[in-house]
């Protein structure tokens, strides 16, 4: 029904399940970027013409509508980046960098993970790492444990796990690390594709967020910054359009969120970014969440009827991405197969091996959808996949 709002999807005849990796974008996002480029192309924040005025507009209107869609209380909260990689390692190392402790969980992305080593923490030396139960669910009592044992930390977690869908209660989670004093970071990377994220609600400290995993551009995203801790953060890498005022001994910087932003930002990429979020509001969450859920019981459903199919959790709690393997088939094998059925998905780690090693597997295989996804979709999916299998088991 939202295919047509896709040009992907008239100009191809892939059956698209890669949404985890990155969504396809509707054609407003796509004009909105080439209307700048053709109409008033000009850098923001600097000079005083016309079209330099409209596109600075454009691009504090872009942050204004990140920070209603969020639900964030200041514009200044918004902090553009290239996505939700930078937004880590900036708070990473303009902020978390003083914390004793960081608090993460066994289901992270390694943009979740590897910012950490660079500081040198590894398990028990400056990094925990709550555990999850047999069904990937995040473990609330470890993770009071962790608090207890580690007051005032720094906790980093995601919010939905993009290898298995997982949701975690962000509450709940934030709920119990402040009342141990931690500050809590969440990884957005997988959430505004799929449910309604609140600032207000989840009351987080920092919340970051990426353009093309939500219908948006690729290399742009955000990190909400709750303004309690605006004046703690150091900018992350400084030059134009940061400062106030510079000599050859000091500089000054100018306040939040401009301090932040050094250098040309991508400027069509802000702009689309908010065109996409002003098109799932067209589109609605509570139609975003009808449609995904029928497509991903009836995904469950089809996959459950596959001889020897292995997966890790049950589809209580989780959204989007649906991992699994099958026995004795190695799923790079069905990667290549289904290719050439032009089925698009993912297997391998999905760039958390750390949980793939405590589940003692290499990867898996893994759909992930979207709301313009349907039935037919996961019908031609199922028949690739039972093609490939009898194909591999002969
Ligand atoms: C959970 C999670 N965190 C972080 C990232 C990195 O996001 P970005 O591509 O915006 O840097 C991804 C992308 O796959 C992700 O799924």
């Amino acid at each position: 029904m939202f295919k047509k709002d896709f040009p992907y999807f008239s100009n191809s005849d892939i059956t698209y399940l890669d949404n985890g990796a990155t969504t396809q974008k509707p054609k407003v996002v796509i004009d909105s970027q080439v209307e700048y480029y053709e109409k008033y192309c000009s850098n923001t924040h600097r000079s005083n013409f016309g079209h330099a005025n409209t596109a600075t507009q454009n691009f504090e209107n872009a942050r204004k509508t990140i920070k209603e869609f969020i639900n964030a209380s200041k514009n200044e909260e918004i902090i553009f980046t290239k996505g939700v990689t930078e937004s880590i390692n900036f708070i990473a190392s303009s902020f978390a960098k003083k914390f004793k402790t960081v608090i993460i969980s066994s289901l992270e992305h390694h943009s979740n993970i590897v910012p950490w080593h660079m500081q040198n923490r590894s398990l028990g030396n400056g990094l925990e790492v709550v555990k999850c139960n047999e069904n990937l669910d995040f473990d609330m009592e470890h993770f009071e444990e962790l608090l207890k044992t580690n007051p005032n930390s720094f906790v980093s977690v995601t919010h939905i796990s993009n290898a298995f869908g997982k949701i975690h209660d962000i509450t709940a989670i934030t709920k119990l690390a402040h009342d141990y004093g931690a500050v809590v970071m969440i990884d957005g990377a997988q959430s505004l594709a799929h449910l309604k994220v609140d600032m207000q609600t989840f009351d987080c400290d920092f919340f970051a967020i990426s353009g093309h995993k939500t219908f948006g551009p690729t290399g742009v995203g955000a990190i909400y910054v709750k303004e309690k801790y605006l004046n703690d953060l150091e900018p992350y890498q400084t030059g134009g359009a940061t400062i106030h005022q510079v000599d050859f001994n000091s500089s000054t910087l100018l306040a939040s969120p401009y301090k932040f932003e050094a250098g040309t930002q991508n400027i069509a990429g802000v702009i689309g970014f908010a065109r996409a979020l002003d098109y799932i509001s067209h589109v609605g969450y509570n139609n975003i969440e009808i449609i995904e859920e029928e497509l991903y019981k009836y995904l469950d459903h089809e996959l459950s009827t596959i001889d020897g199919i292995i997966f890790y959790n049950d589809i209580h709690d989780s959204i989007g991405s649906r991992s699994f393997n099958i026995q004795g088939i190695a799923h790079d094998d069905i990667a290549i197969l289904v290719d050439k059925m032009k089925i698009a998905l993912r297997v391998g780690h999905h760039c958390a091996q750390p949980i793939m090693k405590q589940l003692g597997i290499k990867g898996t295989i893994r759909v992930s959808l979207a709301f313009y996804n349907d039935l037919n979709d996961i019908n031609m999916f199922i028949t690739a996949l039972k093609k490939a299998l009898s194909m591999l088991r002969d």
